[in-house]
């Protein structure tokens, strides 16, 4: 059975009605005067952030991973500490295009002092893993914020990861920490071919408990045996590229609740022909906004003039998680959990529409 799914990498909680739960570090956000479509267009001056972090980092340290996927340690300029993070966490980065990507933390959390972060080259993507590759080198500034984590490691006597190129990035904490407890796990790791699978030498020192199956020369991850026999006692974690973790969800549906845990980077339905016209209270507002279906609840309010903080814009963040009071949400999102999706008391307006209509919002 298929219980928790967590979305890539939830921005922070910032904007009025928004659940400071999910991103503590950045409960404290108000904006100031204007709609902010990213925190890329934004100035420092025009948000009160609080105790969260955002600002600049720079990068000490730069390294090939693999064939397309580079690591990047970033720090404080000051050379402070960076904050701290768990295993699952990720960061945001701000680059010059003004929009924001997520990436995560894949060094070591007792490290203290910088993050590191592996960006894949995509070369159908929207041009920000191109950027880092081509221009970020030792010394280059970037803005970030975060962390935050909407893929946390649960406690658990064994543990099942699968990973899917870059998809072991917010898995190796993970890995360092369960093998530090003394947990029972395991990992198997898929690639397209060994030279472009990151992290195989810092993996090696695992021993069999590590399965580097690279695709051109022993096909897919055999996930019939991997996930053959449901474990009450274990956790699967995976994260990967959107057939692994639905072929993993198909096979996971057999385990007790709760087991499946997954990462998605991306979001694939979130408009349908049959999208119609509703209408939302913002509630804190005092506005009313009309939905056409060519605009989602986010442009609406944004058109609205009230102030409301997003990211991606696809869903996979949660950036712009909003309190629901009153209506029911079509959830269109990769954030929310099957349960907290039933509990209809948050919705990502940047995706997420409603099934009636006339929603009301803590906005
Ligand atoms: S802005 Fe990322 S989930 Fe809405």
């Amino acid at each position: 059975m298929i219980a928790p799914r967590a979305g890539f990498g939830t921005n922070g909680v910032a904007a009025r009605g928004h659940p400071a739960a999910r991103f503590p570090s950045f409960a404290n956000y108000l904006v100031a005067g204007r709609s902010l479509a990213s925190w890329g267009r934004a100035t420092r001056e025009e948000i009160d952030v609080g105790d969260a972090f955002e600002g600049e980092v720079v990068v000490l340290s730069r390294r090939a991973e693999s064939d397309g996927v580079v690591s990047l340690e970033l720090g404080l300029p000051s050379g402070d500490p960076v904050p701290g993070w768990e295993p699952g966490a990720h960061i945001d980065l701000v680059l010059p295009d003004g929009l924001t990507r997520q990436y995560s933390l894949c060094g070591a959390v007792d490290n203290g002092k910088t993050w590191r972060v592996a960006v894949l080259r995509e070369q159908e993507g929207r041009g920000g893993s191109q950027w880092i590759h081509d221009n970020a080198r030792v010394g280059t500034t970037l803005l970030a914020r975060g962390p935050r984590n909407h893929f946390p490691l649960l406690d658990a006597p064994r543990y099942l990861f699968v990973a899917g190129g870059i998809g072991i990035t917010p898995l190796l904490p993970m890995i360092s920490q369960v093998a530090a407890s003394g947990a029972e796990w395991e990992l198997h790791y898929g690639g397209r071919g060994r030279d472009s699978m990151a992290f195989l030498d810092e993996l090696e020192c695992h021993g069999d408990r590590v399965t580097v199956r690279p695709e051109d020369r022993h096909g897919m991850l055999d996930l019939a045996t991997i996930l053959a026999r449901p474990a009450g006692d274990a956790l699967v974690y995976c994260c990967g590229p959107a057939g692994l973790i639905d072929a993993v969800e198909e096979r996971c549906r057999a385990w007790p609740a709760g087991s499946l845990h997954v990462e998605r980077f991306t979001n694939v339905v979130t408009t349908s022909q049959d999208d119609a016209e509703f209408e939302v209270e913002l509630r804190g507002s005092g506005v009313t906004v009309t939905v056409p279906p060519h605009l989602t609840i986010l442009e609406a309010v944004e058109n609205a003039g009230v102030p409301v903080l997003s990211s991606c814009t696809e869903g996979t963040c949660g950036t712009c998680e909003t309190t629901v009071l009153e209506g029911e949400v079509d959830h269109r999102d990769v954030v929310l959990t099957d349960d907290e999706r039933d509990a209809n008391e948050t919705m990502m307006i940047c995706v997420s529409r409603a099934r009636c209509g006339r929603l009301v919002l803590d906005l």
